[in-house]
């Protein structure tokens, strides 16, 4: 039976009970009272309600106990011995893992923090199931214990409205089968493998995307395209290093004014990435100015 139908019965079900105890109430109206059958329903119904007190308060013991054992947040102080540990840093609007890779069948303990606003760490399985969340605080550390049972590629959502491009705070978390020691090498072993335009093309795919957007053309008024902007084709390259290592924010561009606030990158990439994406920047959707090298980007890390 589908559940419209099932919801369908139960409600003529219940308005049948409840037109029939008004029909009880009018034919009783008539009759002239007795007071010993008076006495009597009184006794009847107070009995009922003692027995409905009792009933409802077994329920809710036994309901408390059987639900609330099995809490799903750890104790927060001290420590949880998981096997794995993940810390998780949210930013406005992109999520820092590391590592970004666990193994199925031990327990992984995330240490989940926010470097700016509230956000909501919340992982979904690969088939779209959300399987565990908590908050991601500035100033708290909120720990998370799950265990994965099935291996594949997890999903990192952000949950609490967190500004603009919360929908897009989004991140990958790779989950490979218990036992198997080489797996994460290897994937990270790929990962550092590709030459300089793929890592660019990679990390601006990650971390600039989501605002730039993806042929860089940005979003009017709000993002600034990097498409033929002027810091981004200078021949003379040190503005453009220093926004993608340190940010920004109320940036003048063709006399357009960009209020929102960019977040420098340089706690999250390596000088390599870093030149990588630049160098993306400088040679992409019509761009052509001089690259630039990971001795440029180390040089400008600690101004
Ligand atoms: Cu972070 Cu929504």
């Amino acid at each position: 039976m589908v559940l419209q139908n099932v919801a369908w019965t139960i409600w003529l079900v219940g308005a049948a009970i409840i037109a029939l105890g008004f029909v009880f109430v009018i034919v009783q109206a008539g009759k002239p009272a007795d007071d010993e059958e008076t006495r009597k329903a009184t006794h009847t119904s107070h009995v009922l309600q003692a027995w409905a007190f009792v009933v409802l308060f077994v329920a809710f013991v036994v309901g408390s106990w059987a639900t609330l054992r099995n809490f799903p947040i750890p104790p927060q102080s001290g420590t949880l011995d998981a096997q794995q540990v993940v810390d998780v840093i949210g930013r406005q609007w992109t999520w820092q893992i590391k590592p970004d890779t666990v193994k199925a069948g031990s327990t992984v303990e995330f240490r989940v923090t926010s470097d700016d606003v509230n956000h909501d760490f919340a992982l979904y399985a690969p088939d779209g199931r959300i399987v565990t969340q908590t908050q991601a605080m500035p100033g708290y550390t909120n720990k998370l214990l799950y265990t994965f049972d099935v291996p594949g590629t997890y999903t990192v959502q952000c949950l609490e409205y967190c500004g603009l491009m919360h929908a897009e705070m989004t991140q990958q978390l790779q989950v490979v089968a218990g036992g198997d020691e080489a797996a994460p090498a290897t994937a990270s072993a790929a990962t550092a493998a590709p030459s300089g335009a793929e890592l660019g093309a990679k990390v601006y795919g990650e971390k600039c995307a989501v605002c730039h957007q993806a042929k860089g053309e940005g979003m009017p008024n709000v993002f600034p395209p990097l498409a033929g902007d002027p810091v981004v084709m200078a021949a003379d390259a040190t503005e453009h290093i220093m926004t993608v290592l340190h940010g920004t924010h109320d940036r003048v561009i063709n006399g357009k004014t960009y209020a929102a606030q960019m977040p420098g990158w340089a706690s999250q990439l390596t000088n390599e990435e870093a030149a990588a994406v630049i160098n993306h920047e400088r040679t992409s959707w019509g761009n052509q100015a001089p690259e630039v090298t990971v001795k440029d980007v180390a040089a400008l890390r600690n101004p």
